[in-house]
């Protein structure tokens, strides 16, 4: 997930819930909004069907939860967990507007300590977050355990490396990514974490669960954007901006192409390209929780 420092918009009664949320959060919010329809069909490729119950781990601002709510209709139970009451927040509201809070229940907590209940769960979900979870094994086997012997445990993650397409001068790309990882090294001891997409069915076999299926989730978009997309992409291009020009001053024809097509005001700025494309890269991992221990 690409990383925004810009625009929550929080109204003053609930500003000092808002202003705990981490950085990134008004972008995955933009994210949603742009790929609202393409994401919500996740749930037609997974085998969870109206009345299952469902745990969705780290369910950040509750979209899926909401989303998930209506696809296991009224007799359906989600129960969403984070470990940021900031999020809960957003997640409460955002199932309350989607007139599905019957149907859910959250808890607060560390996923490795929360008393989730073993066994209890058709489908056990955990999108975009491998990134932030401390180790991505052991959440892929608590996520195992929670499922039911027959039940699913569904990944829906992202690589840094090949997440965004745009069409880059190829010179450009090349210096953007490598300059990107640097940056990534000086967010985290382990980088390569930002990378996990290509590795789920390795990550799923270390948790035990062998029967793992994958599927890339694609979506495109091409000029003229809307305004969802068009906030996404700007945010995510302000975020690569802030990340990868320190990187590439050992380029510097390289650094002032990619700021010129970077920069919103500039002539050349990608978004305004009337032969602009782009493909976003996703990665939709499964598997039936059958390897009990
Ligand atoms: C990038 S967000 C993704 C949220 C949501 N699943 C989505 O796709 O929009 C990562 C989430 O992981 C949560 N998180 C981080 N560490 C956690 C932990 N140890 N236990 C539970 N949740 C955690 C964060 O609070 C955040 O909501």
């Amino acid at each position: 997930m690409a990383i925004a420092e810009t625009q929550p918009q929080p109204t003053s009664a609930s500003r000092s819930q808002h202003d705990k949320l981490p950085a990134y959060a008004a972008t995955l919010t933009a994210y949603h909004r742009a790929f609202a329809h393409e994401l919500r069909e996740l749930f037609d490729r997974l085998p969870v069907r109206p009345g299952d119950r469902v745990l969705d781990l780290a369910c950040g601002d509750g979209v899926y939860s909401r989303w998930l709510a209506e696809h296991v209709g009224p007799q359906g139970k989600v129960l969403a967990v984070d470990l940021s009451p900031a999020f809960l927040d957003l997640a409460r509201r955002e199932v309350e507007e989607g007139g599905v809070a019957d149907r859910v229940t959250f808890a607060q907590g560390d996923l490795r300590h929360l008393p989730i209940p073993d066994d209890g769960f058709d489908l056990v979900w955990c999108a975009q977050s491998l990134y932030s979870l401390p180790d991505p094994v052991e959440a892929l086997r608590r996520m195992e355990r929670a499922a039911r012997p027959g039940g699913v445990v569904a990944v829906f993650e992202n690589d840094e490396l090949h997440h965004v397409l745009m069409p880059w001068p190829v010179e450009v790309e090349l210096a953007l990514r490598d300059a990107e990882l640097k940056a990534l090294s000086e967010l985290s001891k382990k980088p390569q974490k930002f990378y996990v997409g290509r590795h789920l069915r390795t990550v799923f076999r270390a948790a035990g669960l062998t029967s793992c299926r994958h599927k890339t989730w694609t979506i495109d978009r091409q000029a003229p954007l809307g305004p969802d997309d068009r906030a996404y992409f700007a945010g995510y291009l302000a975020d690569l901006r802030d990340k990868a020009t320190p990187h590439l001053a050992g380029s510097p024809e390289i650094r002032d192409e990619f700021l010129r097509l970077v920069a919103p005001d500039s002539p050349g700025y990608l978004l305004d390209n009337a032969d602009f494309t782009v493909t976003c890269l996703n990665h939709l991992a499964w598997s039936t929780a059958e390897n009990r221990g």
